[in-house]
């Protein structure tokens, strides 16, 4: 396997490859190092098409060995165009990543199989997490596809269907009465005290790589070509900046050649702390998160000020937008995305808007969460035509004129 340490992203002190969460000299983030030299040996396009159609053809470039037996693996989800769409917004061409066809329904299930291969090797009996709710729902699988225990700490107040969704699995779920912020601090206090496996705590760096993959199918969807600009949501930031690196791995490995794909970024009006950094120049400064677009509440981002050091432009979706664009990508594409793909649309458009897409440009939107775990806000679109089960009752109600 070619990950051989995990360095400090401040003060560059190297770790051997275990489940530490961050630099204990400085805090900082903790990311894989990989031995570029065995990688360029080792990996080509054919053995990367030769590989199993999961995230796990990618292993060479993962910090952790695949799992011996894999089961529900995520990944190889489908990259699809979107013209009627991209006709609506003015884009040449428009592709639309669906994460949502993941084994729960969001990106979340890749960062969580790699967290979880590298838990299991540290013999790991419970898989631990908190979460804006489709990290719990990813958790809970995961260590039931397993057979391991599964512990949840979400805000309490969370979509009904996202918290379902988790309960499903059996894991054990704390229903936190405060923000998801609130969980994420209880999770770092927990940690010192029980032996369960935060998969975005001690095993964040491996977590955190799991979203390159997302960079890595899109370049070998397209035909091994790098898209021009791509166009992805950030809460906690760890995704955004990872898809960074995802294209980059590619471009130093020699598997694609070309210019780096710019990165817009999409946060909601009601939690833009990274956009409002980038924009103001300065820090990112947490706040309290108040939008519709839950996945997306993240007040204090983790990954926020690399995130915004990575973009090349982030947008901030105004929250009464949110809705109508999980419509728009709706009546348009046949997808049916949450909101974080609603708040990402909003960021398409702002940017086309602002003269950011060429005429030529190969656009991909990320989709990483399915809207069937938010229906209550697009609820009130549903009024049917309630009839007989009589044929003459439907004819009566199209006035008389056959259609
Ligand atoms: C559907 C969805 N998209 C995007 C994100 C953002 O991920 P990150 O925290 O890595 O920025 C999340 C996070 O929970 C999510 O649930
Ligand atoms: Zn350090």
């Amino acid at each position: 396997m070619p990950a051989t340490a995990l360095r400090c992203r401040v003060c560059e002190t190297q770790y051997p490859l275990d489940p530490i969460g961050v630099c204990s000299r400085c805090f900082g983030p903790l990311d894989p190092v990989y031995d570029r030299d065995e990688q360029r040996r080792l990996v080509t396009r054919e053995r990367i098409e030769a590989g199993p159609r999961s995230i796990w053809r990618y292993a060479d470039l993962l910090p952790v060995a695949p799992p011996a037996e894999q089961s529900l693996p995520p990944g190889c989800t489908p990259l699809v165009q979107a013209p009627r769409l991209a006709r609506a917004l003015g884009v040449r061409e428009l592709w639309l990543k669906l994460d949502t066809a993941n084994p729960t329904h969001s990106f979340k299930d890749r960062v969580v199989a790699v967290a979880c291969a590298k838990a299991q090797q540290h013999g790991a009996t419970t898989l631990a997490c908190s979460s804006t709710g489709n990290l719990a729902n990813a958790v809970a699988a995961r260590a039931a596809a397993e057979g391991l225990e599964a512990v949840i700490l979400c805000p309490a107040d969370l979509e009904r269907e996202k918290l379902v969704a988790s309960a499903v699995y059996g894991p054990t779920i704390y229903a936190v009465d405060g923000s998801y912020d609130d969980c994420s601090r209880l999770t770092v206090e927990l940690s010192f005290e029980v032996d369960w496996s935060f998969v975005n705590v001690q095993l964040r760096s491996y977590y955190a790589e799991g979203s390159k993959t997302l960079a890595f199918e899109i370049v070998e969807q397209l035909g091994w070509e790098l898209p021009d600009v791509v166009v992805a949501p950030i809460a906690s930031g760890s995704m955004f900046t990872k898809l960074h690196q995802g294209f980059t791995d590619f471009v130093e490995l020699g598997l694609v050649e070309g210019d780096l794909p710019r990165l817009v970024g999409a946060q909601a009006e009601g939690c833009s702390p990274v956009a409002k950094a980038l924009a103001e120049g300065g820090k990112v400064k947490p706040v309290r998160p108040n939008t519709i677009a839950r996945s997306l509440a993240i007040g204090s981002p983790a990954d926020g000020a690399l995130a915004a050091a990575t973009a090349s432009s982030i947008h901030i979706t105004p929250e009464d937008e949110i809705v109508d664009n999980i419509a728009l990508l709706a009546e348009t594409t046949g997808v049916f995305g949450e909101t974080a793909p609603a708040v990402t649309l909003g960021a398409l458009r702002a940017a086309v808007r602002a003269g950011e897409i060429g005429e030529d440009d190969r656009v991909v939107l990320l989709v990483t969460g399915d809207g069937l775990k938010t229906p209550g806000l697009v609820a009130d679109r549903l009024d049917p035509v309630f009839v007989e089960p009589d044929a003459d009752r439907i004819l009566e109600t199209l006035g008389g004129g056959v259609r």
